[in-house]
């Protein structure tokens, strides 16, 4: 039976109402006259808290609150793509047209549009024998996405009847049934899905492909695995936003979810402002044409910026599950805990570091496992991953608060953004120093087999450059450059060139936006060769100014942007030159 209770309490989003004993945890509940959408989030005896996730302004005492029955779920099927949602999946374009204002109270409408037709593809004819994650037919959702039509997770399966032929249908259509046991179950192009419960799979895979972003100090240095979790942190301004923007932009997935929350309303708006502008740049149609955004400005109820990573997920998942690689974003993190942590104090919880409350690191927890490369349910096989990044906006960039120190235990790829390096130019300002990637072994193998056997002990021996030049910089500070044998200076001059030639990347270049996996390894060998050459040129006495001065080496600083990725023949030019050069100057020591 449907739990009819009364509120005896509100406080902005948080309502607590007596008489709700038939009601079950994270039941979704209407709250008020007004039939505001909340979820129970915590019961004790017959009273319920629950958070609402629209305006309570206005609500009082003694109004009632009827449960649903059911959790907290999101629409699956053709037509996410492309749309703007709110933390529960209300569209925010229909929103705003049905309630005038941005967005209107106890106003309901469907997360996609039910009556669109979508031109059905059948895959199983009458008698095939499906299971849950079976494809029974694919639509073309947009120009870039081929949805595929599954047997829900939770649905009997059984064997096909009455399947309909190819053709346009909407969403409420039933496209097939399948009989088992007697009963007939529907199918249709949608089904819902509870958003805190992962969605099944059949198996998951070790972490072994990597995400390619084109972003050289990411996939080089700290690389990401599709499937993987990343967390980037950062004080304001450091450079979260384009980071993930990039992404979103260029990683090789084919599905981005892009879920903002709550950084000041008008960065948010201009996200919602810009995105839509932006443009696939492989397929050159609207970047909208693979991407769900989420949105939460600060404006918005809190409630609904908690629950929006798990729409966010729970999407991702869907896509994952039709064998595709889908990248999610949330930007920022912080907060998302900051509604936690809210919500927290309303209920009047006992809170733990900073406020927060003690669970904040088991829904981190819960959050990130959701990502993970795996074999789908059903037939046919199909691969799909789900790569989940989050930013993480700590004040002042302190990396020792409790969001950032609780992500740091759940996620295997960090990328420190450095309020030095940004103030100094340095983009993407990540830290090599402080940042790392637990998935370095897992793809180098693939680096090895589809780029160049070296890749690891060329990246590994570029990045013992930069960690050298971390100790002699010390030694540079308190004794000055002079106290170093011309061997480390010419570790110096090399982690200068890394820096600028391949660690720094400007993401409003044409041409330096995005990088080829091909582009990364040979600018990096360019530049360990120059540093091995330099070694030997040294040892056989040759002046280090005279290596310094070669002029391939203001040629390779600038490869990045002036080598575009059809031209690496260019990048073989340069080490002849560069070759040639270290003979002129070695051979001129030898004839004096
Ligand atoms: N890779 C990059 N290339 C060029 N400029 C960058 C890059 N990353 C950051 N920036 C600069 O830094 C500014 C702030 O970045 P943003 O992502 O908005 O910071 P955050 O989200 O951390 O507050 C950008 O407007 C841009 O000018
Ligand atoms: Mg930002």
């Amino acid at each position: 039976m449907a739990a009819q209770g009364r509120i005896v309490w509100v406080s902005g989003p948080a309502v607590k109402a007596d008489g709700m004993s038939d009601a079950k945890m994270y039941e979704t509940v209407t709250v008020g006259s007004s039939k505001l959408v909340g979820e129970v989030i915590r019961l004790t005896g017959d009273v319920a808290f629950i958070q609402v996730y629209e305006s309570t302004s206005g609500l009082k005492p003694g109004e009632p609150v009827i449960g649903t029955g059911n959790p907290l779920s999101v629409l699956l099927g053709p037509g996410i793509i492309g749309q703007l949602y709110d933390g529960i999946q209300r569209p925010l374009r229909e929103l705003s047209k049905a309630s005038g204002s941005f967005i209107g109270r106890g106003i309901t409408t469907t997360p996609v549009d039910m009556i669109k037709k979508y031109h059905f593809v059948p895959k199983v004819g009458n008698g095939d024998v499906v299971h849950p994650g079976f494809i029974i037919g694919t639509v073309q959702e947009t120009d870039l996405i081929e949805h595929s039509i599954m047997v829900p997770p939770d649905h009997p399966g059984g064997v096909i009847s009455s399947i309909v032929s190819e053709g346009d249908y909407d969403l409420e259509t039933v496209l097939a049934s399948a009989e088992k046991d007697g009963q007939n179950t529907p199918i249709k192009m949608y089904h819902r899905w509870p958003v805190r419960k992962p969605r099944p799979y059949h198996k998951r895979y070790d972490p072994t492909v990597p995400l390619l972003t084109g972003q050289r100090v990411i996939d080089t240095f700290f690389p990401i695995a599709k499937g993987g979790t990343g967390s980037i942190p950062g004080a304001f301004g450091t450079g979260k936003t384009v980071t993930l923007h990039q992404i979103a932009k260029w990683a090789d997935s084919q599905v981005v979810v892009y879920i903002g929350c709550g950084e000041r309303g008008n960065e948010m708006t201009e996200v919602l402002v810009e995105f839509p502008h932006l443009k696939d740049p492989r397929s050159g149609k609207p970047l909208m044409d693979r991407t769900v955004l989420v949105a939460n400005t600060s404006n918005m109820p809190v409630a609904a910026r908690e629950a929006s990573i798990y729409t966010g997920v729970t999407i991702a998942e869907y896509y994952r599950d039709m064998g595709k690689d889908v990248v999610l974003v949330a930007d920022s993190t912080s907060r998302w805990a900051e509604a936690l942590r809210e919500m927290s104090g309303r209920l009047e919880e006992m809170p733990a570091e900073e406020g927060y409350p003690s669970y904040l690191a088991s829904r981190l927890a819960e959050f990130y496992e959701r990502a993970g490369r795996v074999k789908a349910s059903g037939s046919p096989d199909r691969d799909g991953s789900v790569t989940l990044i989050g930013a993480v906006s700590p004040s002042g960039g302190d990396f020792t608060e409790p969001v950032t120190t609780h992500t740091m235990r759940f996620i295997k790829t960090f990328w420190a953004l450095d309020a030095k390096l940004a103030y100094s130019r340095h983009y993407p300002s990540i830290n090599w120093m402080n940042s790392y990637s637990g998935y370095l072994a897992d793809i180098a193998k693939w680096w090895g087999e589809n780029i160049s056997e070296e890749w690891l002990s060329l990246r590994s021996e570029a990045y013992g450059l930069l960690q050298r030049e971390d100790t002699l910089k010390e030694i540079v500070r308190l004794l000055g450059p002079e106290a170093l044998p011309d061997e480390e200076k010419l570790i110096l001059e090399v982690a200068r060139m890394v820096k600028i030639g391949l660690l720094q990347q400007n993401s409003f270049d044409d041409v330096d936006t995005y990088c080829s996996p091909e582009k990364q390894y040979k600018l990096m060998k360019l530049l360990v060769d120059f540093y091995r050459r330099g070694q030997q040129a040294l040892k056989e006495g040759t002046p280090l100014a005279d290596i310094r001065n070669i002029s391939v080496v203001s040629l390779i600083l600038k490869a990045r942007m002036d080598v575009k990725d059809n031209e690496m023949a260019k990048l073989d030019q340069l080490d002849v030159q560069m070759q040639e050069e270290f003979k002129t100057i070695t051979g001129v020591k030898v004839s004096n």
